[in-house]
């Protein structure tokens, strides 16, 4: 069987978190797909394409690897790309009631479909988008936690030390 996964989030930006529950995910499916959300509930600092643009340069060119920008319900772009599984990060116990409420909510909308939970490494498992942007428009050194091409990107718009 080829199981096609599907990994969404709003990406702004990627960290090494992320990175990393790809870089697993690649090694347990047969195809990943990271699919950026135009996320009504978030603003985002980094547009879609630097979005994508920062996920492909992180990630490299791999066959089995794809990433993508997405509208509207989840659950009908991971059917349009005939996925099977829908991936997701648990950083901490905080994560579980939230990632509980929308994986219940997919297999509501998608009977069928599973969400797959992968634990973060204990390297990752302290960071967030919003403390990696909030650090660096302070000038704080973030290039442990993001990819050096994220760190040059974050340093670029808001003017983050390191690296
Ligand atoms: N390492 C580091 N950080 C991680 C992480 C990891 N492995 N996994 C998650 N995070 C962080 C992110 O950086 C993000 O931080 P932030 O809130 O500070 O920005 C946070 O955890 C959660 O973000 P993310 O994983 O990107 O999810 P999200 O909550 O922004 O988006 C969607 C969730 C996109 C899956 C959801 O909103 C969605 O499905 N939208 C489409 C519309 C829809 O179908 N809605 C109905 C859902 S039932």
């Amino acid at each position: 069987m080829h199981v096609i996964a599907l990994y969404p989030g709003t990406f702004d930006p990627p960290t090494n978190g992320h990175v990393d529950i790809i870089e697993r995910s690649l090694q347990i499916f047969d195809r990943v797909i990271v699919a950026i959300a135009l996320n009504v509930r978030k603003e985002p600092l980094f547009t879609t394409d630097e979005r994508l643009a920062l996920i492909r340069e992180a990630v490299g060119t791999r066959p089995n690897f794809e990433v993508e920008a997405f509208s509207g319900l989840l659950v009908d772009y991971v059917r349009r790309r005939q996925a099977r599984v829908i991936i997701r990060g648990l950083r901490a116990i905080a994560d579980f009631e939230y990632e509980f409420q929308l994986a219940h909510m997919n297999r509501k909308l998608a009977p069928g479909l599973d969400t797959v939970f992968l634990p973060t490494t204990e390297d990752n498992f302290y960071i967030s988008s919003s403390l990696v942007k909030e650090i660096a428009s302070f000038g704080g050194d973030v290039s442990g936690v993001v990819p050096a091409c994220v760190n040059r990107a974050l340093r670029q718009k808001v003017g983050a030390a390191g690296g």
